[in-house]
Parts: structure tokens; C-alpha cells; sequence
């Protein structure tokens, strides 16, 4: 609900529908900064090695509880990453004692510790088949890796060559499209309204390629999938605040030691949980859109996963530009937080 000059805005506690933990000392680090605001999260699975088994996740959740800090609820939505091996009666096992939330594809290859991501997606027909049949829904990283393909065109292709054929052969199955960064990922989604959501994330909101590549090359800019030209962040911003609900934020934050993202061969990931939120909130006012915000944040994803709304709240106040670390640190180095090149007004309180 917005006050009259929309100063304050409360709103049911948000989620986030894609969130890299890491693990260990980066845990710890990273933890505090999405509980701070998040009720819930989907748990990305791309740990070395993965999180493949309902076995393995069960012990991730644990140390994930383990490094919550005192004071602090926030209940982590496990999900597997889905390999050619991966047993269907094992993620079904997952699924019927409430532990996993979806199941990740990452085609092999794709971005940061996919090498046991998919190659033959034949040979994932019975998991995937297994999924639809109890309603497991299924999050994909949409990019194919064939060299051959232009970076910035394939999420496109993935969507063609990939994606609709798995859909067509596995009609049943509810789909999640992470991190849409094109307007093609956009109109598939609205073309197909059955069992498909898209989530996106809060930095491809913010910047287009021009932010990475003019004027020297910025290393904190560089995500997979990789930002796109500026049309398509704006069919991306049209998308989160025009209130349709198959779009829900995944901020897909995933954090790497500031030497990792400065370097010769940097690693693809923007951190971005510390300000989301006031992100958010500046790019929906911007936008007209600031009644649309909760949707985006705390209502949509729920839907479609078919989980109940969280029964808190938070609000977020209007007023002098906030100001936020640029870096967070952890026991093995600095972790630089995203800068959305713009004041931010909005702050949590
Ligand atoms: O930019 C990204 N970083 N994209 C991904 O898909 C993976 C993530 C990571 O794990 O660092
Ligand atoms: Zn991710």
C-alpha cells in the first residue's frame, strides 16, 4: 500500500526467486545481506561440485541454517541440479518431503560450474517427464553454448532450438525462464501463457551492454546471461512493472571475490541482494509503477511456485539519496556490491 504522496510504501515481505549462496566463508558473508529483506529464496545448486542428490541438498539447507545468524528467519527453497545421471525417483523422493522447490538446468558449458549441466537432453526425459507428472517446476538457464552462436544471441536460439522442443515434448511441465534479458525471452513468455513464468533480475533492469563494454571494460557489469542492447532492457523493465504475473524477480545476486571479477578471465556475476530493494523501488517510480512493485517482488513468485504469500511486511521510506557499501567483506577478500549508477531514494526500514 502507497501513502497518499508516496513517501512510504509497505509491502508483504518480498522473495527472491534465484539467489546464489555460495557456501563456506562466502556463505556467511552473503547470507546476512538477502535475510536482511528476503523471507525466502530459491538456492541456486551450482556449488563445486554441485548439489545433485535430495541428499546433498539436505545437508546444503543445514549449512545454510548453520550460518543464518542469530535473530535473523529466512527459510531457503532448495533446488537440484539436474545432471545426464540424475535419478527421477531421487527428485521425486526430494520433492515429497517438502525439501526441493524445482530442479535447475544448466546446459553444459553454459555459465560459472555447469560442467555437469546437461549435453543430451534426451537423457534427462525421464526426470523431466517424472517432474510434470508431480509437479516439479523446472528452472532454466536459456543459452545455448555451441560456439558457433553469437553470445548475445543465445538466449534467443536456446529459446528455438531448446526450450519449445522441450516444452512441446513435455506439455505437463511448469517452466521457469531465469533471468530473461531479451525481448524474445519476454514475448515467449506472454505467448505462452501455460505452466511458463520468466524471472528477472534486479541489475538487467538497470544497465544495457553499453554499461560493460564503453569506456573500459567493467568487470562488476558482466553477468551470464551477458546484459543485452538497450531495446531489450527496456521490453525487460516493461515486463517487471507491467503487472503481469509471469514475471517475478530473480535477482540471480551472485557474488565473487572482487580478485575473481578483476581479472584476466573474470567470472560472470553481479552482487546484488545488499540493494536490490532500493533498486527496485527507484527503477517502479521511475517507471510509474510503484503500486506494481509488490507483485513483482512478494506476490507473483508464490503463484507460480503455489506457495503461500509470506505473512510479514516491510516498508520501504522515501527521502535523501541511501547510501550503500560499495564493498562487503568476507574472511577470503572483498565482494564489490552492485553500483546502479543512479541515487537511490528508497530506503528499508
Ligand atoms: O552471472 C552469472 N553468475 N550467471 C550465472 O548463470 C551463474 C552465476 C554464478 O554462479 O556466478
Ligand atoms: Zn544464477
Amino acid at each position: 500500500m502507497a501513502d497518499a504522496m508516496t513517501q512510504s510504501l509497505t509491502i508483504r515481505r518480498p522473495d527472491d526467486w534465484h539467489l546464489h549462496l555460495r557456501d563456506g566463508t562466502m556463505l556467511q558473508a552473503v547470507l546476512p545481506e538477502t535475510a536482511r529483506h528476503f523471507a525466502r529464496a530459491i538456492i541456486m545448486p551450482n556449488l563445486v561440485p554441485p548439489v545433485v542428490t535430495g541428499a546433498q541438498a539436505a545437508a546444503y539447507r543445514e549449512r545454510i541454517m548453520a550460518a543464518l545468524p542469530e535473530g535473523m528467519a529466512f527459510e531457503p527453497l532448495m533446488t537440484l541440479y539436474l545432471t545426464e545421471e540424475t535419478d527421477p525417483e531421487d527428485v521425486a523422493a526430494a520433492h515429497a518431503s517438502g525439501l526441493v522447490k524445482a530442479v535447475k538446468l544448466y546446459p553444459a558449458g553454459a555459465t560459472t560450474n555447469s560442467a555437469s549441466g546437461v549435453r543430451d537432453f534426451d537423457k534427462v526425459r525421464a526426470t523431466l517427464e517424472k517432474m510434470a507428472e508431480i509437479g516439479l517446476p523446472l528452472c532454466v538457464h536459456g543459452e545455448v553454448t555451441d560456439a558457433e552462436i553469437d553470445i548475445f544471441d543465445r538466449e534467443a536460439v536456446f529459446i528455438d532450438r531448446v526450450l519449445d522442443p522441450i516444452r512441446r515434448a513435455t506439455p505437463g511441465l511448469k517452466v521457469v525462464m531465469e533471468h530473461i534479458t531479451t525481448r524474445d525471452g519476454v514475448d515467449y513468455v506472454k505467448s505462452n501463457p501455460e505452466r511458463l513464468g520468466a524471472t528477472i533480475t534486479t541489475h538487467h533492469l538497470v544497465i544495457n551492454r553499453n554499461n560493460i563494454l564503453v569506456g573500459g571494460i567493467k568487470p562488476h557489469y558482466y553477468c551470464l546471461p551477458v546484459a543485452k542492447r538497450e531495446e531489450h532492457r527496456l521490453a525487460l523493465r516493461a515486463a517487471a512493472t507491467g503487472g503481469d504475473a509471469r514475471f517475478f524477480l530473480g535477482t540471480d545476486s551472485a557474488p565473487h571475490l572482487d580478485e575473481l571479477k578483476e581479472h584476466a578471465c573474470g567470472c560472470a556475476g553481479c552482487f546484488t541482494a545488499t540493494n536490490t530493494l532500493s533498486i527496485l523501488a527507484e527503477v517502479f517510480e521511475q517507471e510509474g509503477a510503484l503500486d506494481r512493485l509488490e507483485g513483482f517482488t512478494s506476490l507473483n513468485g508464490p503463484a507460480f511456485y503455489g506457495l503461500p504469500v509470506n505473512e510479514g511486511t516491510i516498508t520501504l521510506s522515501r527521502g535523501e539519496p541511501v547510501v550503500y557499501p560499495d564493498k562487503i567483506d568476507t574472511e577470503a577478500g572483498p565482494v564489490t556490491v552492485f553500483d546502479p549508477m543512479m541515487p537511490l531514494h528508497w530506503r528499508v526500514d
